[in-house]
């Protein structure tokens, strides 16, 4: 695993509270832009195969796309059926307009 912060895209790229899917390294990773920052957790959905980048942002929440299962875009944590595991959330920072991602 890459222990080190990895450059990923501009802060501009990604929608003001919204998600973009990105892959890092062969990662798919998911980035939301939100009031309280740039947050960073798996793109693939721990029931199935939907890319959590489809779905819906709302109150610090992803909705998968295909059964409504929501997960904490800060911590990965599944919060609602038919959810049974969490995804990893990644740490972030931004430098300037860079947002950088470790993935390690
Ligand atoms: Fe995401 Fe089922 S594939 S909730």
């Amino acid at each position: 695993m890459q222990e080190n912060w990895i450059k990923t895209i501009q802060l501009d790229d990604i929608p003001e509270d919204d998600v973009i899917g990105i892959n890092v390294e062969g990662h798919p990773i998911a980035l939301y832009k939100v009031e309280d920052g740039v947050f960073a957790t798996d793109n693939v959905c721990s029931h199935g195969r939907a890319l959590l980048s489809d779905g819906f942002l709302e109150d610090g929440e992803i909705e998968c796309p295909l059964h409504q299962g929501r997960f904490c875009i800060k911590s990965g944590k599944a919060m609602s059926e038919p959810l049974t595991h969490d995804i990893t959330a990644y740490p972030t920072k931004t430098e300037g307009d860079q947002v950088f991602i470790k993935l390690g």
